[in-house]
C-alpha cells in the first residue's frame, strides 16, 4: 500500500463515466472553476457554458447565496439521520416545491441523482396500486429514445440502445411507446411539433396487449433531452394524460432535465397544463451546487399509503442522503434566486430569441435538423459515413480546444441549453462559436 501522504496525480485511475476515456486522456478537456456563464480552464481560458454543466446550473455558476448557504449548513448541521428523524429546513423545501408543483402534487420524497428520483417514482407507483388491492399492475411503459438514468429501472424504461443492451435483461414487464421523432416530418420545427400526437394511442395498443389492468404506470420526459432534445408533438402529452387517467394508469413526468425553467415554467407539466401523478426532479433543484433529486407525488397516492398501524413504516424505501442539508440549504438558496431574478419568465421571454439564434445555423455544413424548445436546443449533423460519432467528437474536441465553448454533444447531435441568466448577447456568441465549430468539422 502507497503512504497516505503520497500525492499521485495520473489521469490513469479515473474511469470518466459515459466518456471515450482512451480519447479522453489523450487530449484532456478539463475545468479547473467556474462564474456566472463561464467555466475556468487549467491554462486560465474563459469557456462559455452553453449546456448548463450538463442541464443543471439553470441560475449560472458559483452562485454567492447558494455557496454561503450551503457552507453555513456545513457548519451547522452536517448531517441528520432522515429515517425516523428530519431537520426543519427539509420540511421547507418540501412545501416550496410542492407549492411550486401543479395540481395537488403535494407530496414531495427526497433522494439523490436523478437515476434514484425514477427508480424511486417506479416503486411508488407498484406500492400506491399493491395498497390499493391492485397488485397484479406491475407493467411499465417507457418510450423509444427515452432517458431515465443509469438505475436498472431507468434503463429498463429508457429507449436508448446503448444504455441497455450491455446490461442483460433489466426489470421483466417493460413496454415502449414509439419515440415521437420522424424527421421526414418534423426537421426544423421551432417548439412542438405539428406532426405526432397520434403516436400516443400506441398505448392503446399496448393496453389492448396486456389489458389496462396489468399496467403500474407510464414514464415519459415531457421533452425528451439527453437523446438530443426532442419536443413532444402538439396535443402527444394531453393525450398520453387522458389515456392513462382513463385506465387507472399512473403518469409520470421524468422533469430532471425539463424542471426548473428549461421550458420558461418551473415545470414542463405546467407549459402543457397537465396534472401528471408523479413528477421526478433533479438537477436544476440545487443549480447543482449539491447533489439532490426528489418526486413530487400526488395526494392520492400519498394518502394510499397511509394505512396499517401508525407505528410502522408505510413505504419501505429511502436514500441515507434523502434530503441531506447542505442539499436542502441548496435547494433553498436556489429557489430564491429563481423566483427574486425572475428566471423561469426569463428563460420563457428568451425562446423566441433562442430559437430565432438556432435556426440561424440552418444551411450550415452538415446541419440536419435543429429542434429548440424553451431554453434548448438539439442540432443534428450528418454522420460522416460509416463513423457515426466521429463528427460528433471532432465538434467537442474543436469547441473546448479551439473555440472556447462548451456544447453537450451526444454521438453526431449538440444540445444546447444555456442557463437561464444567458444574455441575447451571449446567445448571439453561442451562436457564433457553434457556426464557427461546424465549419471546422465540415
Ligand atoms: C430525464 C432524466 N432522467 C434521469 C436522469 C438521470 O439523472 P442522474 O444522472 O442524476 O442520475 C437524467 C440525466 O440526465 C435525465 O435527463
Amino acid at each position: 500500500m502507497a503512504p497516505l501522504d503520497m500525492k499521485p496525480n495520473e489521469l490513469e485511475p479515473y474511469w470518466l463515466p459515459f466518456t471515450p476515456n482512451r480519447s479522453f486522456k489523450k487530449r484532456p478537456r478539463l475545468f479547473s472553476g467556474a462564474k456566472d456563464m463561464h467555466y475556468m480552464t487549467p491554462d486560465g481560458r474563459k469557456v462559455i457554458d452553453a449546456t448548463s454543466g450538463l442541464f443543471c446550473v439553470n441560475a449560472g455558476h458559483g452562485r454567492d447565496k447558494i455557496v454561503k448557504a450551503i457552507q453555513h449548513a456545513a457548519a451547522t448541521l452536517d448531517f441528520s439521520p432522515p429515517f425516523q428523524y428530519a431537520h426543519p429546513a427539509v420540511f421547507e423545501l418540501s412545501s416550496r416545491l410542492t407549492l411550486l408543483a401543479p395540481g395537488d402534487l403535494d407530496y414531495c420524497l427526497f433522494a439523490n441523482s436523478g437515476s434514484e428520483a425514477v427508480d424511486t417514482a417506479l416503486k411508488v407507483a407498484l406500492a400506491y396500486h399493491r395498497n390499493r388491492g391492485e397488485g397484479q399492475r406491475t407493467r411499465f411503459i417507457g418510450r423509444e429514445r427515452g432517458y431515465h438514468g443509469v438505475g436498472f429501472g431507468g434503463i429498463s424504461v429508457g429507449g436508448m440502445v446503448a444504455n441497455r443492451k450491455m446490461f442483460g435483461n433489466m426489470l421483466a414487464g417493460v413496454d415502449h411507446l414509439p419515440t415521437t421523432y420522424n424527421r421526414s416530418k418534423q426537421a426544423f420545427s421551432k417548439q412542438e411539433p405539428e406532426w405526432g400526437a397520434e403516436l400516443a394511442d400506441d398505448l392503446l395498443r399496448i393496453i389492448g396487449l396486456h389489458d389496462a389492468s396489468t399496467i403500474a404506470a407510464v414514464i415519459v420526459e415531457p421533452t425528451a433531452g439527453s437523446t438530443g432534445c426532442i419536443p413532444p408533438p402538439k396535443g402527444y402529452l394531453e393525450r398520453l394524460r387522458q389515456i392513462t387517467e382513463q385506465h387507472g394508469i399512473l403518469l409520470i413526468f421524468d422533469e430532471v432535465i425539463t424542471g426548473f425553467g428549461r421550458l420558461g415554467h418551473c415545470f414542463a407539466s405546467e407549459r402543457y397544463g397537465i396534472v401528471p401523478d408523479m413528477i421526478t426532479f433533479a438537477k436544476g433543484v440545487t443549480n447543482a451546487a449539491v447533489p439532490m433529486s426528489g418526486v413530487l407525488v400526488r395526494k392520492g397516492i400519498y394518502e394510499a399509503h397511509m394505512n396499517g398501524p401508525e407505528h410502522m413504516v408505510e413505504l419501505f424505501h429511502g436514500y441515507t442522503y434523502s434530503g441531506h442539508p447542505l442539499a436542502v440549504a441548496a435547494g433553498l438558496a436556489t429557489l430564491d434566486i429563481y423566483r427574486e431574478e425572475g428566471l423561469f419568465e426569463r428563460a420563457r421571454s428568451l425562446e423566441g430569441k433562442f430559437a430565432d439564434a438556432m435556426m440561424s445555423l440552418k444551411g450550415m455544413p452538415n446541419v440536419v435538423d435543429i429542434r429548440p424548445i424553451g431554453l434548448m436546443c438539439g442540432i443534428d449533423l450528418e454522420p460522416i459515413p460509416g463513423k457515426p460519432g466521429v463528427r460528433g467528437y471532432d465538434a467537442l474536441e474543436s469547441m473546448y480546444h479551439d473555440h472556447d465553448l462548451y456544447v453537450r454533444v451526444t454521438s453526431d447531435t449538440l444540445v444546447v441549453a444555456p442557463p437561464l441568466i444567458v444574455t441575447e448577447t451571449q446567445i448571439d456568441e453561442i451562436t457564433d462559436r457553434i457556426g464557427r465549430v461546424l465549419k471546422a468539422v465540415a
